[in-house]
C-alpha cells in the first residue's frame, strides 16, 4: 500500500515497493532510500543528469561529492582503481555496515558524483531494501543524506517526505534507522588510512582491523579540501543548541535537555528525530548533556557541535 504525502509516495519495503523504486531509479527519477544509518536521496550513479537532479534538490555546492552505494564487496573493483591492503580488510569486515572507503576512481565512475574528484566514496549498507534495490537495478547508486543541504538528516521515510515533498518520486518506508548517524568515511588513498567523519565504525574498530597489515591510522580532523562538505555548521536543527559537558553545568532551569551520555547507542539512534521534535514544538534553545568522547561518543560530539555551530 502507498501513502501519499503531498506529492510523495511511501512506498512499503515489500516487492512492489522494491520494483517500483528499481523502475523509477532505472529512468532516472530520484527516490528516498532506507539504509541503515540515514535515508538518502538515491540516483542511478551512471547516469549524470539524475546525478546533477541530486545536487539541485538538496540545494548542495556541485563540487561536494556523494557517495556510492553497493550492492556486493566485489562491485568495488569497478569503481576503484589501487584498492589497498588496509582498504580491504576494512571492507571485508564492516561491509555490509556503516563504513564508506574513499578509493581512486576509475576513468568510468562518473565526475559529476564525485564533485569532479579522481577519488570516490563507496558503501555496501546494512539494509535488506536498499541491497534489493540497488542488486536489482544492477548499478551503484549514489545517495547523500536525503534532507536539503546544511539540515537535520533524515531517519524515516515521513521525514524524506517532509523535507524533500515532490522533488522525489517516491521514498521506501525501510522502517526507523537503526544506527541514526551517517557512517564512517575511511581515506583509504593514502598510505595510512584515515578518517574523515566518525560513526558507527569507531576509531578503535578501524585500528583493531588494519593492524594486523602494519598499518596505523590517522586521526587528524581534516580540513574541508580533504573532505569537501564537512563544514562547521551541518545537522542543525532550528533550535539553538547549548553543549554541556557535564550535568553539574546544566541551569537548574534547563528545559528541555536532550541527554546523549547515558545510552550512546540508543543516543546515535534517535538523535536527528529528537531535534526535530524539538523544532516542531518550537523550542528555541535545547540544552544537551554531551557523550563521552569514546567509541560512538566520538560520531555523536562531531555531529552535535556542527549542528550547535553559529551559521556564518
Ligand atoms: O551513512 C551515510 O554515509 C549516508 C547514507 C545515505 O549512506 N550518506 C551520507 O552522505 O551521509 P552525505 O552526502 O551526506 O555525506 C557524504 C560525505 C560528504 O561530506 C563528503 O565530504 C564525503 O562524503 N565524500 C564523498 N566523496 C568523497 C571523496 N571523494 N573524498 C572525500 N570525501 C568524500
Ligand atoms: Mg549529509
Amino acid at each position: 500500500m502507498a501513502t501519499a504525502v503531498g506529492m510523495t509516495r511511501i512506498v512499503a519495503a515489500d516487492e512492489p515497493g522494491v520494483a517500483a523504486a528499481v523502475a523509477a531509479l532505472a529512468q532516472g527519477e530520484l527516490i528516498g532510500l532506507p539504509t541503515e544509518t540515514v535515508y538518502g536521496l538515491a540516483a542511478d550513479a551512471t547516469n549524470d543528469d539524475a546525478l546533477r537532479r541530486v545536487f539541485e534538490v538538496k540545494g548542495r555546492p556541485t563540487g561536494h561529492p556523494l557517495i556510492v552505494h553497493i550492492a556486493d564487496a566485489s562491485w568495488l573493483d569497478a569503481l576503484a582503481l589501487d584498492v589497498s591492503p588496509a582498504c580491504r580488510a576494512l571492507v571485508e569486515h564492516a561491509w555490509p555496515g556503516p563504513l564508506t572507503v574513499v578509493v581512486r576512481a576509475r576513468d568510468t565512475v562518473s565526475r559529476v558524483a564525485t564533485g569532479g574528484r579522481d577519488t570516490v566514496a563507496v558503501r555496501m549498507p546494512a539494509h535488506g531494501a536498499a541491497l534489493a534495490i540497488i542488486a536489482r537495478l544492477g548499478r551503484p547508486v549514489a545517495a547523500p543524506s536525503a534532507n536539503r543541504f546544511g539540515g537535520v538528516s533524515p531517519t524515516t521515510a515521513r521525514h524524506v517526505a517532509d523535507d524533500l515533498g515532490e522533488d522525489i518520486a517516491l521514498v521506501v518506508d525501510g522502517g526507523a534507522c537503526d544506527i541514526g548517524v551517517e557512517s564512517t568515511i575511511v581515506d583509504c588513498t593514502l598510505e595510512q588510512p584515515e578518517i574523515l567523519r566518525p560513526g558507527a565504525v569507531t576509531q578503535d574498530d578501524v585500528r583493531r582491523i588494519v593492524a594486523p597489515s602494519g598499518t596505523s591510522i590517522g586521526e587528524g580532523v581534516t580540513g574541508e579540501s580533504r573532505a569537501p562538505g564537512m563544514l562547521a555548521r551541518h545537522y542543525a536543527p532550528a533550535a539553538k543548541l547549548v553543549l554541556h559537558e557535564t550535568a553539574a553545568s546544566l541551569p537548574s532551569d534547563a528545559n528541555p535537555v536532550l541527554d546523549c551520555a547515558s545510552d550512546l547507542v540508543e543516543a546515535a539512534r534517535t538523535l536527528y528525530a529528537r531535534l526535530r521534535e524539538h523544532d516542531a514544538a518550537g523550542h528555541a534553545v535545547v540544552h544537551v548533556l554531551m557523550p563521552p568522547a569514546r567509541g560512538l561518543g566520538h560520531a555523536l560530539r562531531d555531529r552535535l557541535r556542527k549542528a550547535a555551530s553559529s551559521a556564518d
